[in-house]
Parts: structure tokens; C-alpha cells; sequence
């Protein structure tokens, strides 16, 4: 069943503006800046601990509620079922039915070949492990390095090729969620970065050690 969601996250208390004092204790509220001058001024302040939402922990970080906007129709009906690991291939089609008091946002998406996809990890609870050993690799990473879907902001993300619309239904290639998975938002996907100027991270080095273990090969 879906509902609203309502997604806790410090990302607000990232984009604040920060006071040049430096005796200051505290940040400010972000406030629209008035001139470029002002803009230059806006600086990621330092993260303090009461902006981390660990469970159990008291705070006042704000809390943002989201709406889904439509649902997934997915051939996954558990997690078992989507293609993991180094070289895993998400060729699957799939539908996103997007709700009716929504589809008037979609005009003109069809001219789009490709598609972002926000969605929400609904059936992975977040543990609060910030670190983890993803099916991908055998060494442990950092929860913001990996796509994994249990993160303190169950947001997931997907690139899909658009197949065509017909009406408030999508039909897609590439989709990685589950059946039922609800979506926040959609964004035409538009990539300027030359593949050359890409970095994989330790992707590219368990790859790697993948291929040299397999030779000819970088499936897991
Ligand atoms: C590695 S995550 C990557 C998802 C997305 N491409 C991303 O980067 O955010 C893909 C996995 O998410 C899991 N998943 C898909 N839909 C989900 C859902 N609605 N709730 C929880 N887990 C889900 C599946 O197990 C799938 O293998």
C-alpha cells in the first residue's frame, strides 16, 4: 500500500549558510542570497553529530515528507530475482504507472530516450551500518560509495531507456526494482562527461581482481 513517505535526512542542514565568524558555535539557517557576493559565501558547513540520524539518537534534524508520484510494475517480485554482481546486465522491462492527478507533468517526455528514476528501497530497513560488504566486492565500503539499497535515506536511483508512453503508463528497459516500488520523481537524463573522464572507484579494482581471478571474465 503506499503512502505517504516521510524521508529524514540532514541534507537541509547541509545547504546552510555559513557565518565567516569564526568564534561562531553555530550555523544559520540557509537564507536566498541576495547578490553573487552572497553566493560565494554559501559553504558547506561541518558536519556535527547532532545532524547524523543514527537510530535511537534524539535530533533535530528536519524531516522532509514525499508523495509518490506512480509505481513500479517490475518482473521482480523479490530481491533474489534481480541480476547482482560485477557485470550484472538490467536489461528487464518493466512499466512505471504514473498517477493520475500527476500524468499532465509528463507532456513531453517521450522525446527523452533515457530517464532518472528516484524511487524508494520500501523493503530494506536501514540497519545503521554506515559500512558494508556489497555482493560486488569482498571488501567492506562506505554506504555513500556503494548503491547499496540499505542507506538512512532509502532513495534509490535508476537510469532506464524510455520504450514509449501511452498515456500515465511508462514502458521501460532497465529497470532494477522491485514490483510495487513506489517513485518520487522522474528527470530526463542528460550525461555530459566524457567516458574517458569517469572514474570507477574500487568498482573498476574489484573488476579487476574479478577478471584476473576469471580469466576472459568479470561476471562474479
Ligand atoms: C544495488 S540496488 C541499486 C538500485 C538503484 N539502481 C540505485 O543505484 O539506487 C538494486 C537492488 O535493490 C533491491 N531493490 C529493488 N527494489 C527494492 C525495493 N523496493 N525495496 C528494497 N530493495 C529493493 C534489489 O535487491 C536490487 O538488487
Amino acid at each position: 500500500m503506499i503512502s505517504a513517505l516521510s524521508l529524514n535526512t540532514h541534507t537541509a542542514s547541509w545547504w546552510r549558510r555559513f557565518e565567516d565568524d569564526p568564534g561562531r558555535k553555530d550555523t544559520v539557517r540557509w537564507k536566498p542570497p541576495n547578490t553573487a557576493d552572497q553566493a560565494d559565501r554559501l559553504t558547506p558547513p561541518p558536519i556535527r553529530r547532532q545532524d547524523v540520524n543514527l537510530p535511537g539518537m534524539s535530533t533535530e534534524t528536519p524531516t522532509f515528507t514525499f508523495r509518490p508520484i506512480g509505481i513500479v510494475h517490475s518482473p521482480y517480485a523479490t530481491a533474489q530475482e534481480v541480476p547482482k554482481g560485477l557485470g550484472a546486465e538490467h536489461r528487464a522491462e518493466g512499466t512505471i504507472e504514473i498517477f493520475p492527478e500527476f500524468a499532465d507533468g509528463l507532456l513531453d517526455i517521450e522525446g527523452f530516450s533515457h530517464l532518472f528514476v528516484l524511487w524508494v528501497f520500501d523493503r530494506s530497513p536501514w540497519t545503521g551500518e554506515l559500512v558494508g560488504t556489497p555482493p560486488t566486492d569482498d571488501r567492506p565500503h562506505g554506504v555513500f560509495a556503494t548503491r547499496s539499497p540499505r542507506r538512512p535515506n532509502p532513495l534509490g536511483l535508476t537510469v532506464v531507456e524510455l520504450l514509449r508512453r501511452e498515456g500515465g503508463i511508462l514502458h521501460l528497459r532497465g529497470v532494477d526494482m522491485l514490483d510495487g516500488t513506489p517513485v518520487l520523481d522522474l528527470k530526463p537524463y542528460l550525461s555530459g562527461i566524457p567516458a574517458e573522464q569517469l572514474r570507477r572507484g574500487w568498482l573498476a579494482a574489484a573488476e579487476e581482481r574479478a577478471a584476473g581471478a576469471t580469466p576472459g571474465s568479470t561476471q562474479p
